[in-house]
């Protein structure tokens, strides 16, 4: 017969308890006793219920679904999860770069859009934005530029002149800069958004011919933006808004799906492209590089323990599998060593056996030990070894997906190519993207985070700024700033 009694409440060893609302006295107005160790354990496990926040992107929501490659692109790669018909569970999380956790979710901000993939041959992680570009292109400036986004030492408090003192010192900022004031710089939720690799990466094919390949997750819900009023607005009423639309839509049965395109370069061609393919503040024109299918990135499943499936989620642009890799891009060199170092520090050394960043496939590492190690090691914990362990396989997997380098030792920028300018691209975007509508609220939204703060000397070098991305947008953004500025 069934039993309907209700669950017996029962602490972490699961001994029942025989209350939830009194603790263990000397009489019921007498002191509280030390042995009542079901109390002593809710005060400590509650004390350390907090973990620390992602340093950047530390507010976020996601979700689970799959990945299904709809079309052929086995000339191109020859990863097991890229080819035609293959079904990839996944796990997606979306985020802001600069609040903390509490942050509101429409602050103008680039998103975060990271998937991974748990493949047969291994987790692959794409750690992407909703921005095919970014605001620095040497990794050596990435802290700083993270620190002007967030809290002065002082006052504690955000500071638009610490964040346009770094941009205009910082040309190469000016194409993402030009996004983020534009109506994409608030997406209306992150399932109205595209996701981008942003950096160029390698795929290799099973003949070991290579190609230079960027992501493009576009969303099949239509591109919708928040305007900075809207945000504003929702900033004071619903500080969780995206994380609540995905949570409800996923819920409703309204599955958000994105189309994954790729930009696929022959490997030689970038020797010779007029733009540094590598340089992660540059596009590639579509009209040279036009957007291959090759499926669809569906989500259905929401988390139940939103701690555990999302807040310890560990993606890493490191996590490639056989037949993709990385690019001499000096950012996402920087980026495979940067996220498991952090994942080290924030969820422990054995971040890896946490059920959501387990690999579903098997695994033979000879890691062993550690902060909450679970998984079991095995002998022989060393290799090589005649005691039939695992052994690596480099006729089966070869280390393919590289490229040649050599010169001296420099600390020196990319050499500059025929179209490396720092504003040609945002200047296209403003005169060949963007319309009239969209310009005039280009011109609103700079302004008005301008006025938010800027002083003299960085408010000059601002307008210097606006003037280099195009000259009437530059004298528009002037007047609407000086016209307001008290
Ligand atoms: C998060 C470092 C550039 C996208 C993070 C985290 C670190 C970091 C330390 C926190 C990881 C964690 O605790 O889970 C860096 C460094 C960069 C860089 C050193 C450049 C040198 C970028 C770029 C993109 C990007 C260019 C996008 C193309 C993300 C995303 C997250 C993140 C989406 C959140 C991942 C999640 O959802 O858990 N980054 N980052 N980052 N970064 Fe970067």
């Amino acid at each position: 017969m069934a039993d309907d009694r209700p669950k017996t409440t029962t602490d972490d060893s699961g001994i029942p308890v025989a209350s939830t609302e009194y603790s263990l006295s000397v009489g019921a107005d007498g002191p509280i006793l030390m042995n009542d160790h079901y109390l002593i354990e809710q005060m400590a496990t509650f004390n350390r219920e907090m973990i620390p926040d992602r340093q950047p992107h530390a507010k976020g929501g996601g979700a689970f679904g799959h990945f299904e490659v709809t079309h052929d692109v086995s000339r191109y790669t020859k990863a097991k999860f890229l080819q035609k018909g293959v079904k990839t569970e996944v796990v997606a999380r979306f985020s802001t770069v600069a609040g903390e956790s509490g942050s509101p979710d429409t602050w103008r901000d680039p998103r975060g859009f990271s998937v991974k993939f748990y493949t047969e041959e291994g987790n692959f992680d794409m750690v992407g934005n909703n921005t095919p570009i970014f605001f620095v292109r040497d990794p050596m400036k990435f802290q700083h530029f993270i620190h002007s986004q967030k809290r002065r030492a002082d006052n504690g408090l955000r500071d638009n002149d610490m964040q346009w003192d770094f941009w205009t010192l910082s040309p190469e900022s000016a194409h993402q800069v030009t996004w983020l004031m534009g109506d994409r710089g608030i997406p209306a939720s992150w399932r109205h958004m595209d996701g981008f690799s942003s950096h160029t990466y390698l795929w290799v094919n099973e003949e070991g011919e290579r190609f230079w390949v960027k992501y493009h997750f576009k969303t099949d819900q239509g591109i919708k933006c928040l305007t900075q009023d809207q945000a504003d607005k929702l900033a004071g009423s619903d500080a969780d808004y995206h994380r609540r639309d995905l949570f409800n839509a996923i819920k409703r049965g309204e599955n958000p799906s994105w189309t994954l395109k790729m930009q696929i370069m022959p490997f030689e061609d970038a020797k010779t492209y007029h733009i540094n393919p590598f340089d992660l503040t540059k596009t590639w024109p579509q009209s040279e590089y036009p957007l291959i299918e090759v499926g669809k990135l569906t989500l259905d499943r929401n988390p139940t323990d939103f701690f555990a499936q999302i807040e310890q989620v560990a993606f890493e642009p490191n996590n490639h599998v056989p037949g993709t890799g990385l690019s001499p891009d000096k950012m996402l060199l920087a980026r495979s060593f940067a996220y498991a170092d952090a994942h080290r520090a924030r969820l422990g050394v054995n971040y890896k056996q946490i059920p959501v960043n387990a690999p579903k496939c098997p695994v033979h590492s000879y890691s062993k030990g550690g902060t909450m190690r679970s998984a079991l090691a095995s002998d022989p914990v060393y290799a090589p070894n005649s005691k039939g362990g695992s052994a690596a396989d480099s006729a089966r997997f070869p280390e393919d997906a590289v490229w040649a380098a050599d010169g001296e030792f420099v600390r020196a920028a990319y050499t500059l190519r025929e179209d490396d300018g720092d504003f040609n691209q945002a200047n296209a975007l403003v005169n060949r993207v963007m319309d009239d509508a969209a310009r005039e609220r280009l011109v609103q939204n700079a302004a008005g985070h301008i006025l938010g703060g800027v002083e003299e000397p960085v408010l000059s070098r601002v307008f210097e700024y606006w003037t280099n991305v195009d000259e009437k947008i530059g004298q528009r953004i002037r007047d609407a700033v000086l016209s307001q500025k008290k």
